[in-house]
């Protein structure tokens, strides 16, 4: 009886650690170059778990590879326009990118303060339904209920306010150009109220 015991257990434990390897089991481990890119550069504004202290740069962590890939190099390529983002991605290869972004995807999202509550309110409406009345589309549409986004769109889910509000309105002057044909027609169509109260309401979600 016991030695069974002991024996189940033992089968337990390596059933457990077994798992515990599998959920540990990174996708691969990071080449010390891209380590020190993160640690030297990539840390000092978006943090080194990608979850950016300063609400001007947005939050990397648990944004999908895909987008996160896509637009390393559209800034690196000239595409999508940033003086700090081009010269930061300037020398960087296509598999460091694939590992910075992989890097960042693979950080968990921190927990969300929720903003003014009736702004959020306001954005809430806007997020779910959109504006019927001046032709925006529920944002919800596309970037998911929970603002998850999906392989080829963005999370919005908890990013910084300041951030999502800078890029409507750089969509709406057409000074972010990169794939902005949907985003430009969208944000050209919110008044400064409502992007403002979008704007909160996705910095709350979890
Ligand atoms: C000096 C501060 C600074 C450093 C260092 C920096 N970034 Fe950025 N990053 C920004 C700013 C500011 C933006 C917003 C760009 C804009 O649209 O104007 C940004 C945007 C981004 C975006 C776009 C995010 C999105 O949601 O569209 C990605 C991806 C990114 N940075 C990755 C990196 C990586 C990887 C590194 C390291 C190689 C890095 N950044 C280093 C400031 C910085
Ligand atoms: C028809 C689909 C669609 C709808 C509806 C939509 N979006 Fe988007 N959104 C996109 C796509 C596609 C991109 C990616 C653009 C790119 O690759 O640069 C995007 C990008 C964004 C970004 C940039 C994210 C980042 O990390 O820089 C923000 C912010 C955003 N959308 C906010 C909104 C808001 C707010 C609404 C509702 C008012 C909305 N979107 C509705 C398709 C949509």
């Amino acid at each position: 009886m016991r030695r069974m015991f002991k024996l189940s257990l033992a089968v337990l434990l390596a059933g457990v650690s077994a798992a515990a390897m599998a959920q540990s089991a990174k996708p691969a481990p990071l080449p010390k170059h891209v380590q020190e890119i993160i640690t030297g550069r990539c840390a000092l504004c978006h943090g080194p778990e990608g979850e950016s202290a300063s609400a001007v740069y947005p939050r990397l962590a648990a944004q999908h590879p895909d987008y996160l890939q896509k637009q390393l190099k559209d800034f690196r390529d000239g595409r999508r326009k940033s003086d700090t983002m081009s010269d930061m991605a300037k020398d960087l290869q296509d598999d460091d990118i694939a590992a910075l972004a992989a890097f960042f995807a693979s950080k968990k999202a921190g927990a969300r303060q929720p903003g003014d509550a009736d702004l959020a309110a306001v954005g809430k409406f806007i997020f779910h339904r959109g504006n019927s009345y001046s032709g925006v589309a529920a944002c919800a549409s596309c970037h998911g209920p929970k603002g998850y986004g999906t392989e080829q769109l963005p999370r919005l889910a908890g990013q910084h306010p300041a951030y999502v509000e800078t890029q409507l309105k750089e969509f709406n002057k057409r000074e972010r150009t990169n794939d902005n044909a949907i985003m430009h027609s969208i944000a050209s169509k919110l008044t400064e109220l409502e992007t403002r109260a979008v704007s909160v309401y996705i910095g709350g979600l979890q």
